[in-house]
């Protein structure tokens, strides 16, 4: 693949992450950054990826590798997905168009976020690539059921219905930066906003991000935090009554959410469900949940086969990705992976992340002895045993 990134550009995510660090005013990277409460499920979710290891297993013949995996009945080129992320015109003007044009690029499905900022018409129009609309179910159900139709009308190819906001996480580090919509600018804020030159002359370029798919429908109040934004929409009374409703108005495949409990599995699929994300939100939404990683082979032995199971929270390397492969998922979503890059050169960084992606999965495959998506399996990740061996010690130790 190939990349206009120059080679001293970022050769990993975490690179990608300090070097939107650098790029961003404080309150922006905080918001992309940060997760909910304590953030332990943040920083769980990464712990809880390195504590899965891989067993790799030459020597197999892996001289031919392939990535390509099929969703929904369309092959891809590889079992990943940009995920829906509002406000990504903070990090780069027109950020949802970037992300949307690099994952075309790349070959793989973008979803758009009902906290979008450009319109799904920019989104749809945005290259060629394969396109997915998050949906959130507002109190204004009208207003949802709208954005269903569009998405539609303009070629969306399915809908991943978010269920894990009942209510707003509450985000410590966005409530102590006062990071509002639209942003409020105080003496603090703007010697940050000095020191962040090329960010602010794009900002001002641009005129801001605005979060586009709602404003212009849901009168929304200047200078709210984007918490109080949200908590004014979101709709704590959402079941799976509406799930069956959202089901019988959109035909194409439909994908829920935010689901961590493999009991829910059955009620999916008895809806019609096409396909589960097993999501704690990338540690936003419920501080201390459990890591997607940890109850993805549940949801596997819940599902057999009968639904797609994807997965996101956490992955930020190629051997993340190949873990969620061998445990079972059919392919994972991220979400600030794609975000750090955006804001540090917009659509080609995004696509150069995505290229280190690729190469990193490509490597493991390599050595896992994976030459194909489907040859991953549980097998490739070290499951310790439950009693040591029973071995007798060497004589000369235990005498
Ligand atoms: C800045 C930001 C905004 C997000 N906005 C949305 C959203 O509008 N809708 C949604 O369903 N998920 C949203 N998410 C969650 C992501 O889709 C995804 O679940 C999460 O980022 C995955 O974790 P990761 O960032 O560790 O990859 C957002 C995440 C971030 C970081």
């Amino acid at each position: 693949m190939r990349s206009p990134i120059a080679r001293s550009s970022p050769q990993s995510i975490a690179d990608y992450r300090e070097a939107a660090r650098r790029a961003l005013p404080k309150m922006v990277f905080d918001f992309f950054d940060g997760g909910g409460g304590s953030e332990s499920t943040l920083t769980h979710n990464r712990e809880a990826f390195d504590a899965k290891r891989l067993i790799g297993s030459a020597p197999v013949d892996v001289s031919v590798r392939s990535q390509e995996q099929t969703l929904f009945g369309k092959t891809h080129s590889m079992p990943l997905i940009i995920g829906p992320t509002g406000l990504a015109s903070a990090a780069w003007p027109k950020g949802d168009v970037a992300l949307a044009r690099a994952a075309g690029r790349a070959s793989i499905p973008f979803v758009m976020s009902t906290a979008g900022t450009c319109t799904q018409q920019e989104v749809a129009r945005a290259g060629g690539g394969t396109r997915w609309m998050q949906l959130y179910l507002f109190k204004n159900r009208d207003f949802s059921a709208r954005l269903v139709d569009k998405a539609e009308a303009l070629g969306f190819e399915a809908i991943e219905v978010t269920v894990d906001n009942a209510v707003a996480g509450k985000r410590l580090r966005d409530a102590r930066n006062g990071f509002s919509l639209p942003l409020r600018w105080t003496p603090a804020k703007i010697a940050d906003l000095v020191r962040h030159p090329a960010w602010a002359l794009r900002m001002a370029r641009s005129g801001g991000p605005r979060l586009e798919v709602m404003a212009s429908e849901l009168g929304l109040e200047a200078n709210d935090t984007i918490a109080e934004v949200m908590d004014s929409q979101l709709d704590p009374s959402v079941n799976w009554t509406d799930i069956a409703r959202l089901r019988d108005r959109w035909k194409k495949p439909l994908i829920v959410k935010g689901v961590l409990d493999p009991r829910q599995v059955e009620k999916a699929i008895a809806i019609g469900v096409d396909g589960l994300v097993i999501s704690n939100h990338g540690g936003r939404q419920l501080d201390g949940a459990v890591a997607t990683i940890d109850v993805l082979p549940e949801f596997v032995t819940a599902a057999k086969g009968r639904l797609t199971l994807l997965l996101d929270s956490g992955i930020r390397t190629g051997s993340d990705i190949a873990r969620a492969l061998a445990l079972g998922a059919d392919a994972v979503q991220i979400g600030r992976a794609t975000l750090y890059a955006l804001a540090t050169g917009g659509e080609d960084a995004v696509f150069h992340a995505l290229g280190l992606l690729r190469h990193e999965l490509d490597i493991v495959q390599a050595m896992v002895g994976a030459a194909r998506i489907e040859d991953f399996h549980p097998g490739m990740i070290h499951t310790p045993m439950a009693s040591p061996p029973d071995f007798p010690l060497p004589v000369a130790i235990a005498g």
